[in-house]
């Protein structure tokens, strides 16, 4: 977290996609964690994570909804915008939704243009490898950066069964390299690898120039993420292997709106200090 003087003004240098790339060189590891509104982007930002995702995961754990597939290009402007005003220093990285790229690279690109233009994010992530590659290259084309992501893409939940490990046999495990490999060509500026073996992603990543950024993809990535809900621990319903909490904030949640009720009930709150006076001579008139 670089810091500058500007007009007497301390300034935080901000992290940017060539700040992504000099980090894989100087062997710095790249930290993301996803938002989805103001207020914890300005936490996450504060707290100096270099780049924030607003994915698509959205949709689970903000929207409700079973999967990601249900997520709309409006939903991501409408919260990447909020993401965007709570904070200063991150990358704002926004995911691409299911059939946003999709169907032609005309409507790729005018799509993530409505992204980057409405929703002030500075880069947008796709999902997938050769298959997607003519997409992103004119999403590239029209100087918009792009973030990969391979692996466990969980838009393709459907086609993979269930959110399944991916890449744990050679031929999937060869077409994740040559993915990745193609990706870098195409001049995405890092590569997201979720839910592979830890050797697979190492491999991928002494191979790439550009950074990695693992999510349930081990250690030896440049990077890693999480979604915010899961290491803050507000959901307790299912808990991935990869995941990390580091707090228990449903707990905390829990109990402060349980005293909230009982106070209330209990005509403990509010009390004096959270009350307003008014003058009697004012007062004696009402009446
Ligand atoms: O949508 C999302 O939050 C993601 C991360 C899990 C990488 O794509």
């Amino acid at each position: 977290n670089k810091k500058y003087i500007k007009r007497g003004v301390v300034v935080r240098e901000k992290f940017t996609v060539t700040s992504f790339l000099k980090s894989k060189i100087k062997k710095e590891k790249i930290t993301v964690l996803t938002a989805y509104d103001y207020q914890m982007a300005k936490l996450v930002d504060e707290a100096g994570v270099d780049c924030i995702l607003v994915g698509d995961s959205l949709g689970m754990v903000v929207l409700g909804y079973e999967n990601t597939l249900e997520v709309t290009v409006e939903d991501m402007i409408h919260h990447t915008r909020a993401v965007a005003k709570g904070s200063n220093r991150a990358l704002i990285v926004a995911d691409m939704p299911f059939l946003s790229y999709h169907i032609n690279t005309e409507e790729a690109v005018r799509n993530a243009g409505k992204i980057i233009q409405k929703g002030k994010a500075h880069a947008v992530k796709l999902e997938g490898g050769i298959e997607v590659i003519d997409k992103i290259k004119a999403i590239i084309n029209a100087n918009i950066p792009v973030l990969g992501h391979i692996g466990l893409t969980p838009q393709s939940v459907n086609v993979f069964g269930g959110f399944k490990v991916q890449g744990k046999d050679e031929k999937r495990a060869k077409k994740l390299i040559e993915d990745a490999i193609e990706l870098e060509k195409a001049g995405v500026f890092g590569i997201v690898l979720e839910g592979i073996p830890e050797k697979l992603a190492k491999i991928i990543t002494e191979k790439l120039t550009i950074p990695t950024i693992g999510i349930g993809a081990g250690s030896e990535c440049d990077g890693q993420v999480l979604v915010i809900n899961d290491m803050l621990g507000m959901f307790d319903n299912f808990v991935p292997k990869f995941v990390k909490q580091y707090a228990n904030l449903k707990d905390n949640i829990t109990n402060g709106v349980k005293t909230y009720i009982k106070e209330v009930k209990n005509k403990d709150f509010p009390k004096k200090e959270h009350t307003f006076s008014i003058d009697d001579d004012v007062l004696n008139k009402l009446y």
